[in-house]
């Protein structure tokens, strides 16, 4: 098992990243061999500031160490350090369909009414996703729900690759949508994601908060007057309600009908501060790991440096291979 995944490096790690994503990279260290990567190359497809892209990238790579990324045990990089990610794309371009990039949802929500004022990057963003992943023989990708679509594209990239050219130079990897993957919602609107790009801190919890911030955006959470039941079902139409249980759950690693049992008949007033003690005692370790780290540039780069380079060792022979398949004589 070869497990690839990567992260767009927005700086500000907050506990739907967490949650979502990153407790199940920790865990997936112990079921096989893992590369994971800051996406730097992606965040270039839509406008960003060069000051906050290599910052951003040197805070998302502490907030993985921190939260329990082992450089020693995995490899951790970003890909702009290896420039095989790019070349892989481009040899991919001539693989991937104008008609199956047209159908990317995430495309046409990132490029709302302006498709024309799009950059190509976006457009061409699920090919370099599919280069991240066929480039390693990855066997299983963990992504959220909504980066499935990307997938399945790399898949149908890899199959036509194989056929087009009688070779059998990537390995299809398979979608991983890990057992504690949780989509967490912004604890002001339960049916919006938790995201960074909220114009309310309150919306979320961050990583860098304090034990006091953290408790202040639970009290301030909305919830509805109601008690709790004793099921998920009971919560189908409170969305907000359902967020927290969710994310008790998740943090406390077991399943909303377990905590459900716990709580059930119980109001917000004693949800809440419990709720609050468990986010503290979670994320505590991990801000202080963070916080330790974050400023250190130099160790930061030193470890993403030699990630990059395990990393290409590691695609070196399968970007020959997809060069000589092509019939393009790189002298690799
Ligand atoms: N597009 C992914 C996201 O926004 C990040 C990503 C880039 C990724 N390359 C990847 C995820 C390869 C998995 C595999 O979440």
């Amino acid at each position: 098992m070869r497990v690839v995944s990567g992260i767009q490096p927005t700086g500000n790690l907050h506990l739907g990243n967490y949650l979502g994503a990153i407790q199940n990279w920790v865990k997936m260290q112990d079921e096989g061999e893992c590369l994971f990567f800051l996406a730097d190359l992606h965040a270039i497809s839509m406008p960003i500031d060069a000051a906050e892209l290599s910052a951003g990238t040197r805070e998302m790579a502490a907030a993985l160490i921190a939260s329990g990324i082992d450089p020693d045990r995995s490899t951790l990089f970003n890909q702009a350090r290896v420039p095989a990610h790019a070349e892989l794309q481009w040899l991919l371009s001539g693989t991937a369909r104008m008609g199956w990039l047209n159908r990317m949802t995430q495309f046409k929500d990132k490029s709302g009414k302006n498709k024309e004022g799009a950059s190509i990057a976006l457009f061409a963003y699920p090919v370099l996703q599919a280069a991240d992943v066929l480039l390693y023989n990855a066997t299983h990708v963990p992504v959220g729900e909504d980066q499935k679509q990307h997938l399945e594209l790399a898949r149908d990239i890899a199959e036509k690759f194989n056929t087009d050219t009688g070779t059998e130079t990537f390995v299809l990897p398979e979608p991983y949508i890990g057992a504690t993957a949780a989509r967490i919602m912004s604890l002001r609107d339960g049916s919006a994601k938790m995201s960074k790009s909220d114009v309310s801190d309150m919306s979320r919890i961050n990583l860098a908060d304090d034990a006091d911030a953290i408790a202040k955006k639970i009290r301030k959470a909305r919830t509805d007057p109601d008690p709790l039941p004793d099921t998920m079902d009971g919560l189908a139409e409170r969305p907000e309600a359902r967020n927290l249980v969710t994310i008790y759950a998740a943090l406390a690693e077991t399943d909303p009908d377990a905590v459900l049992a716990d709580f059930a008949g119980k109001g917000f007033g004693d949800f809440k501060p419990a709720l609050a003690d468990l986010t503290v005692s979670v994320l505590e370790p991990i801000s202080a790991n963070f916080n330790a780290l974050k400023d250190d540039a130099t160790t930061l780069d030193s470890i993403l440096q030699a990630g990059a380079e395990k990393a290409a060792a590691t695609g070196a022979p399968i970007l020959a291979d997809a060069y000589r398949a092509l019939g393009l004589l790189s002298g690799r």
